[in-house]
């Protein structure tokens, strides 16, 4: 069986409008596509929570910093449709980019504070077009839930924060972060590794835990992410973009592990931006 594609936001009401008159709840799953197990798995998880789940496919030109970036992105939607199928998903909801921003399109979401720091640092304006499509996405598709993946973290909180400030009626449902066996985390941009490249990869998140793991013990903080950059460095990755502690609850900086925390980490190995982070807690917390 394959999966359904609408590809206008008109397609799309009239096809959840039915479902609502059945009284379905509906699920949404935001993608840019290159699906792989991270985002299968989001796809499940939303099955088993709505009665129908809509997938969105969109490579979304206003959170790309640079031409090149967005032009290298793989757009797969024929494999994406394809993986989608067994699953079960509902409907594959694919716009273009003027079906999302028509002539004239003029308006900007733009949530303060989280998105200081850490990748909003590096991606200038890369979070504005996040929560613009976002807020769109949830508005076309009217859904009941959101699913998002904690890979992206700094992500997962704005999108939090745009739908309590905005009002948005959605839930949202965040989902670990999928990992290869050697500990990598799955993401569209590990395709682009080399093999070489690849085989260093996982040393990002065996330093990222065992760093965790000391700042968890006491270990004092900048002599500790000191070291764990230098390890990242000599593994091989050509630079640390950053390396932090911060809150889980409100992404603020911290110095000591004195309440559930997350580690997060961006680096560049070779032409590849690689992005991760871990959960790190006082020793004695069940958080
Ligand atoms: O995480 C992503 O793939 C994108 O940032 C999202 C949430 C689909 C918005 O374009």
């Amino acid at each position: 069986m394959s999966v359904p594609i609408v590809r206008t936001v008109a397609e799309l009401r009239t096809v959840v409008a039915g479902w609502r008159r059945s009284g379905s709840s509906v699920a949404v799953v935001p993608t840019m596509g290159a699906l792989h197990e991270g985002h299968l798995s989001l796809v499940r998880a939303a099955l088993q929570k709505a009665n129908r789940v809509i997938v969105t496919l969109f490579v979304n030109p206003k959170q790309f910093n640079s031409a090149a970036d967005l032009a290298a992105y793989p757009r797969t939607e024929n494999q994406d449709a394809a993986k989608l199928a067994p699953l079960g998903a509902h409907l594959l909801y694919v716009p273009d980019a003027e079906e999302m921003y028509p002539a004239g399109f003029a308006t900007t979401v733009s949530v303060a504070a989280i998105v200081e720091g850490l990748c909003g640092a590096f991606r200038p304006g890369h979070f504005d077009g996040v929560a613009t499509v976002v807020a769109k996405l949830f508005l076309q598709t009217g859904a009941d839930f959101a699913f998002f993946g904690e890979k992206d973290f700094q992500q997962l909180r704005l999108v939090m924060r745009l739908v309590q400030d905005l009002d948005i009626p959605i839930a949202l449902v965040h989902c670990p972060t999928v990992r290869e066996a050697d500990g990598l985390a799955l993401s569209s941009r590990n395709a682009r590794l080399s093999p070489a490249e690849r085989a260093i990869a996982p040393k990002l998140p065996s330093v990222l835990l065992e760093t965790a793991d000391r700042l968890a013990r006491g270990d004092p903080l900048l002599a500790t992410l000191a070291e764990a950059r230098a390890a990242i460095l000599s593994a091989g990755y050509r630079e640390v973009e950053y390396l932090e502690l911060r809150g889980a609850a409100d992404l603020q900086p911290m110095t000591s592990v004195d309440r559930p925390a997350r580690l997060l980490v961006a680096a560049w190995l070779g032409d590849t931006r690689l992005i991760d982070n871990v959960t790190t807690s006082p020793i004695g917390s069940t958080n």
